[in-house]
């Protein structure tokens, strides 16, 4: 393992709508998120990830972006981003930006010139002539967010792509002076001192010559002929000369992505085109079809996921560990338990951050905020589960259809912080842009602060730990009982150190013994999410959700 500064970092992740609003718009902005540097700081994190800062139709809140080079009027300008950076490097903090270039926003000037057809935009992104005289789309791929994946653009009298919504056009990536435009992008950043980016949807941005017919599937029709397509490599390669320039790192989105495909990308070396990669695998132990329909939490089939890419990507690659983010229901309202919402919180927290990796934190899962449930369904606002509504509701029905969009939906993880138990959660003195969790008074970080045991404050020992232990950053992975339905137990291994780490996912008593060559009563508890240490015989009896953390 080399001393590269990603991998001994923790990550922070700002989804800007809704984190803090600064001048009582209702609307999170920059100004809110510099008042709270110092509680980001607080919390032992190195990094920031913004989400989408940029001017933004916000057809898909933000990741449809308008003007690549500034600041959402709403969330400030770029003096103000500025000061914001400066203020997080001050405290040692990096930040790195959300780089969205598989597609732009259709307001994007870009897109404006391209359907004239005014040079050189012309062919930035991917016309095509409909089939049958024009009367039928150029394929049948579907969009992952909106019925058909192709539109008819008047102007331009041709179909673009968009493997998103209607308004997120996809670009032509094959188009070398597309190619000098996302470089252009990067180096605006970097040379402002960004340190890196988050590249999303970027294994997406090849597509297979001919754009071939896709297997037939209601959703997301196409795909295969466009994930890790066919000079995915060579464009990627090409952002990495850019990246090489600076002291950056750049973490790619990666849906649907297997560690085998993985090592493609990340391997260390002459050949490495992203240092990080994020994969869904462990994040589909409760869903298929894209986070819709969902079916009983399979510990194993998690456990499977988390297993696969530390042997995998060990010696190789680095991991990127993660439970939350802006497209994720709450991880405690999925795979932990809302009415043991500190306990499971703090296990589910140690289960993944002491894997090997660079674990991301999304704002608010520090402080353990859950799923909301909005009575009516137009309440909502993300694109894409209106769309697996719409579709899904012919094959499941509409009342099945209506619970699984609650459960599924993105907005879960978008509500504003809950800052305080005050008025509006202390999100905003205005109107707040969208609904706050009722559930603030009880769940906000002002109380999280105060309280010794809180979730809060796990994580920040959790983030330390993680620091003081090299274990934890160069240790070997092994897993243990792997064919258990309620415990994930694993070990790291390094010098003559052993770490053991249980982990129930019930609030069963479950009978746990110490796997062989394991005396616990030799072991020293670290860490923990129940004060007192019950050892009976070689092992204990789970209370819910408990973890424990043993040395040897
Ligand atoms: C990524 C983003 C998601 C967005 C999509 C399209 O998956 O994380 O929020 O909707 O790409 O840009």
């Amino acid at each position: 393992m080399d001393n590269k500064w990603y991998k001994d970092i923790c990550v922070y992740q700002i989804w800007p709508r809704s984190f803090c609003d600064g001048n009582g718009d209702g609307i999170g902005d920059l100004e809110g998120v510099y008042s709270k540097l110092d509680y980001i700081k607080d919390l032992g994190v190195d990094c920031i990830w913004f989400s989408p800062l940029y001017p933004s139709p916000n057809a898909d809140f933000g990741y449809d972006i308008a003007d690549y080079k500034n600041i959402h009027p709403e969330y400030g300008d770029l003096e103000l981003f500025k000061k914001v950076l400066d203020g997080a490097h001050e405290r040692g903090i990096k930040v790195i930006m959300d780089l969205v270039v598989n597609h732009t926003s259709d307001e994007c000037d870009w897109f404006q010139k391209s359907r004239r057809r005014i040079e050189p935009y012309t062919d930035y992104y991917i016309w095509r002539k409909g089939r049958d005289g024009g009367k039928k789309p150029p394929n049948n791929w579907l969009s992952m967010f909106e019925g058909g994946a192709w539109e008819y653009d008047e102007v331009r009298g041709e179909y673009y792509l968009h493997v998103f919504a209607k308004k997120q056009p996809d670009l032509n990536h094959d188009n070398p002076k597309v190619r000098e435009e996302v470089k252009e992008i990067m180096k605006f950043w970097l040379d402002m001192g960004v340190d890196g980016f988050r590249e999303d949807v970027i294994t997406f941005i090849s597509k297979k010559e001919g754009l071939p017919n896709g297997f037939p599937i209601p959703s997301a029709c196409g795909m295969e002929h466009y994930i890790n397509g066919p000079h995915i490599h060579e464009y990627l390669k090409e952002y990495r000369e850019v990246a090489k320039q600076y002291d950056c790192f750049c973490v790619g989105e990666a849906p649907m992505m297997t560690p085998e495909t993985a090592l493609k990308y990340i391997t260390e070396g002459e050949n490495q085109e992203l240092d990080l990669m994020f994969h869904f695998q462990h994040m589909e132990a409760d869903c298929i079809m894209m986070d819709f329909i969902h079916v009983p939490f399979s510990l194993i089939r998690m456990k499977k996921a988390f297993t696969r890419w530390q042997n995998m990507l060990k010696g190789k690659a680095w991991n990127t560990l993660y439970i939350e983010n802006h497209d994720h229901p709450r991880i405690i309202s999925r795979y932990g338990s809302e009415a043991y919402r500190t306990e499971s919180g703090k296990m589910l927290a140690a289960m993944y951050m002491l894997q090997q990796g660079t674990p991301f934190i999304y704002q608010g899962q520090e402080i353990g905020m859950t799923n909301i449930s909005l009575p009516d369904l137009d309440m909502y606002e993300d694109v894409f589960v209106k769309n697996n509504y719409n579709v899904f509701k012919k094959i499941f029905g509409k009342k099945r259809c209506e619970h699984l969009a609650r459960i599924s939906t993105r907005d879960n993880a978008r509500t504003p912080v809950q800052w305080t138990g005050g008025e509006n959660a202390g999100f905003t003195t205005g109107k707040p842009w969208f609904y706050i969790n009722p559930n603030y008074k009880e769940v906000n970080a002002e109380k999280e602060m105060s309280d010794p045991h809180s979730l809060l404050n796990f994580y920040k020992k959790l983030i330390r730990f993680r620091k003081e232990n090299e274990i934890v950053l160069k240790g070997d992975y092994k897993e243990y009982y792997e064919n258990s339905k309620n415990l994930y137990v694993y070990e790291r291994t390094y010098n003559n150190q052993r770490m053991l780490v249980i982990c129930s996912f019930t609030e069963k008593g479950v009978a746990f013994e110490a796997p062989k060559g394991y005396d616990l009563s030799k072991g020293v508890k670290v860490l923990g999410n129940y004060e007192s240490e019950h050892i009976c015989g070689n092992g204990f009896k789970t209370r819910p959700y408990e973890m424990r953390v043993y040395m040897f």
